[in-house]
């Protein structure tokens, strides 16, 4: 195990947290990593709902998927995750992974934002079932990323601590723009 990674950090947290063979939600996919971690853990009897707002991320996931026998784990939707919820119901998710920012080498426009970010974490936490997790990866740096972290980190300092449990790590020592790994247990 690397806990340099972000992305290691988060998975090994979720997987003492969530349950196997459960529902889960990639909320960001991108080139598919998360997907294929949630996939594993997904096993055959579970099920793995993505999302991305670019074509190039569903083709990426595909192929990952494919390359390791699990693509029938997995539904793949071009639709931005302020949606989630027309997909999934209330409190019937196990867990949610959300990994913000852009495709690396891809367009940073094209990046998550704000305001949609922040409305699809409060629509994945009314998904979650009781002892559910969201883990979020949230980066900052260059052009993007500054707003967007403020919002989310506004919005989770909100929540009702006897509803929802908000754990935050640091990489400490990091100077410049740590990301920032995050999880939310609902109680
Ligand atoms: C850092 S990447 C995700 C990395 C990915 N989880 C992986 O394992 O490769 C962020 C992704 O969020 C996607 N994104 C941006 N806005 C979105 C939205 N509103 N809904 C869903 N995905 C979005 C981007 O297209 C990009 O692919």
């Amino acid at each position: 195990m690397n806990l340099y990674q972000i992305t290691t950090w988060v998975h090994e947290l979720f997987r003492l947290q969530v349950k196997e063979e459960g529902v889960y939600i990639d909320a960001t996919m991108g080139n598919g990593h998360d997907t294929l971690f949630l996939c594993e853990m997904a096993g055959e009897k579970g099920k793995v709902l993505a999302f991305d707002i670019q074509e190039r991320a569903l083709e990426a996931t595909d192929k990952l998927l494919r390359e390791h026998q699990m693509r029938e784990r997995a539904g793949l939707y071009l639709e931005s995750h302020v949606f989630i919820d027309h997909y999934a119901e209330k409190e019937s998710v196990d867990g949610i992974i959300f990994n913000f920012g852009y495709l690396p080498g891809g367009d940073h426009e094209l990046a998550t934002r704000a305001d949609t970010s922040v409305k699809a974490v409060d629509t994945g936490l009314a998904l979650l079932k009781r002892g559910g997790v969201m883990a979020l990866c949230i980066y900052s740096g260059g052009d993007t990323g500054y707003e967007e972290k403020e919002k989310i980190l506004e919005y989770l300092k909100a929540l009702d601590e006897k509803r929802y449990l908000v754990i935050m790590n640091s990489f400490y020592n990091r100077k410049k723009d740590p990301p920032l790994p995050v999880f939310v247990v609902k109680k």
